[in-house]
């Protein structure tokens, strides 16, 4: 069912120090910052040959990664992104097999939709899945 890594996300306390680390230490092409306010986060792509490396900062009062990032201090991995060729489908299987899928789906930062589910049922890891 599931497809390509579109990305590994890093939750990061200052996405500017974390886009010039990328950029300027690590030589990486990094996208500009964009604002996902229905996710309540800003995130930068750094573009790699087989796959993309999100970093992620709180965006407003209520962001989701704003617990993780107090556990947290120095940022760290904070979810996992496979592509799927059908969500909906998706859904219904992980569903069917007993996991906890996180709210409903919501478009993403590449415009396709995503949706996310429960780390208890991912070994302790965040998995979004997004429509390829
Ligand atoms: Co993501």
């Amino acid at each position: 069912m599931i497809g390509r890594l579109n990305h590994v996300a890093i939750a990061v306390p200052d996405l500017d120090a974390a886009s010039r680390l990328y950029h300027q230490t690590l030589g990486a092409t990094v996208t500009p910052p964009q604002a996902l306010p229905d996710h309540g986060v800003t995130v930068v792509f750094v573009t790699l040959p087989n796959t993309k490396i999100e970093l992620l900062t709180p965006l407003g009062d209520a962001s989701p990664i704003a617990g993780f990032l107090a556990r947290n201090l120095a940022g760290g991995i904070h979810h996992l992104c496979f592509e799927v060729a059908d969500l909906t489908a998706a859904r219904d299987k992980l569903l069917a097999e007993g996991a906890r899928v996180l709210g409903a789906p919501k478009i993403g930062a590449h415009g396709k939709p995503v949706l996310f589910l429960h780390p208890r049922d991912f070994n302790g890891t965040l998995i979004e899945l997004e429509q390829s």
